[in-house]
């Protein structure tokens, strides 16, 4: 109500509020590079577009007289209390939505302040944050922003080991509640926006801030570097901290990266990046191992399939992402929020069959943009939902404020679209209040 209040005194939100709006402002500040990776997704951007269709074919049915006057869109979600079922969904690369600006040579805001503008929106909000794997900040700077808010740590499940552990033991010593494991981005999509602009900001040094700062990562470097110099010459071997500022300059350089690293120190840790990211021989049977590896709860990211629900949970998973990475792996592939009622009833029907455990929290995202949609994902079953791209354009315009903005929308929406449907609580929302 304080942002109509503050409308009534002619105040114009710090961000547009209408979704369409809000991503044209966000397209004329971003570079085209920067555009093309946040917006973008696979091939001809069917998926992109399924995704956003689909919420147009669930109805939501307004009711009358129903005593809607104290509303709370609480939500308790593995066992900790927030203050809406909305969490910031794990988006990597950061940085390049705030430093790749129009008429700012390429260049604006100071390096790495991204993140660090994404935990304080978070911590005024007490939302969670999940922390990408590609981060453009380490992990344990963005803990020490967020202070006492809630944080989980998404995992791209690298193909060495000693990385996968030491990332999930940083995410534990950083305050993470949960590991997502992200399984739909073992391979990289067919970006065709990145591809055409010769630009995937996922292996540059925007991307790799939670790899460059990590000792089992530099580890791999080093001994790459070892093996790559001739026995018997010395040489200095720079800080991690040296080839980090060196990526970072090619980086904020127009032109290619790679082409340009003839540094060997520096092309070493993104030939390490690119060898060790993902690996793509891994089948349910592994959960486990990564499941003995952390006490916290482990979810996984990418589910569009009942069947795949079903088996990751036989494989101790804690939780089921709905998701297809808003449209960036596969295109032509199912609007992520048509696989959602029948993953969520795969779920309850398992988790009937062992009445006493937990209750398994099923997520969902791609293609929310407004409250009316969180409202519809909540409403086919899902017990919370990610945000992605329109925060990503929140901070773009507005830094934490815009973040934090967007975020307000959504929320004060999704309590209208409540209240005018005649319910007081988030728990309450359910296919009912969907037409057919
Ligand atoms: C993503 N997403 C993502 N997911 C993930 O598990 N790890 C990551 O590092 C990233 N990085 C990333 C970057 C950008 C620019 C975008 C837009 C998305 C996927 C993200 O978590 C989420 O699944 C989608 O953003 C949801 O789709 P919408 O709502 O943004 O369309």
């Amino acid at each position: 109500s304080s942002i109509y209040r503050s409308g009534v005194y002619g105040h114009r939100p710090v961000v547009p509020t209408s979704p369409d709006a809000l991503a044209d402002a966000a397209r004329r500040r971003m570079s085209r590079t920067a555009w093309s990776y946040v917006a973008g997704g696979a091939g001809a951007q069917r998926t992109v577009e399924a995704n956003r269709e689909a919420f147009g074919r669930y109805r939501i049915v307004p009711r009358q007289m129903v005593d809607v006057g104290q509303r709370s869109l609480t939500t308790t979600l593995l066992g900790r209390e927030l203050p809406a079922p909305v969490l910031f969904g794990p988006v990597g690369a950061l940085e390049l939505a705030v430093q790749h600006q129009r008429g700012r040579g390429g260049r604006g805001a100071a390096p790495r302040n991204a993140e660090p503008a994404l935990a304080r929106a978070a911590r005024d909000l007490g939302l969670p944050v999940v922390i990408s794997s590609q981060a453009s900040t380490p992990m344990e700077d963005t803990a020490a922003t967020l202070g006492d808010s809630p944080r989980w740590f998404q995992l791209y499940w690298s193909s060495d080991d000693a990385l996968v552990e030491s990332f999930v033991t940083r995410a534990e010593a950083s305050g993470c509640e949960a590991i997502v494991v992200t399984l739909d981005t073992h391979v990289l999509g067919w970006r065709t926006m990145d591809l055409d602009l010769g630009y995937l900001p996922f292996a540059r040094a925007e991307g790799i801030a939670q790899y460059l700062s990590d000792p089992a990562f530099q580890k791999l470097v080093e001994e790459r570097v070892r093996a790559a110099t001739p026995p018997g010459t010395t040489s200095a071997r720079p800080t991690i901290a040296a080839v980090r500022s060196l990526l970072s300059m090619a980086a904020h350089h127009p032109g290619p990266t790679l082409r340009n690293l003839t540094q060997p120190y520096a092309r070493a840790a993104v030939e390490t990046f690119l060898d060790v990211f993902s690996r793509s021989t891994l089948t349910w049977a592994d959960l486990a191992w990564l499941r003995e590896r952390t006490t916290l709860p482990v979810l996984v990211k990418g589910i569009q399939h009942p069947d795949d629900a079903r088996a990751a949970l036989d494989h101790g998973a804690d939780g089921i992402i709905v998701s297809n990475h808003g449209g960036r792996q596969v295109d032509n592939a199912v609007a992520s929020l048509d696989t959602l009622g029948p993953v969520v009833d795969a779920v309850r029907a398992h988790s009937g069959a062992d009445p006493a455990g937990p209750p398994v929290p099923v997520l969902f995202d791609s293609g929310i943009r407004t409250g009316a949609d969180v409202f519809t994902a909540l409403a086919l079953g899902a017990d919370a939902v990610l945000l992605g791209r329109p925060w990503v354009y929140g901070l773009a315009l507005a830094g934490a404020d815009g973040v934090r903005a967007v975020t307000e929308h959504v929320l004060a929406e999704l309590d209208l679209t409540m209240a005018l449907a005649g319910v007081a609580e988030t728990g309450q929302i359910g296919r009912h209040n969907l037409a057919g």
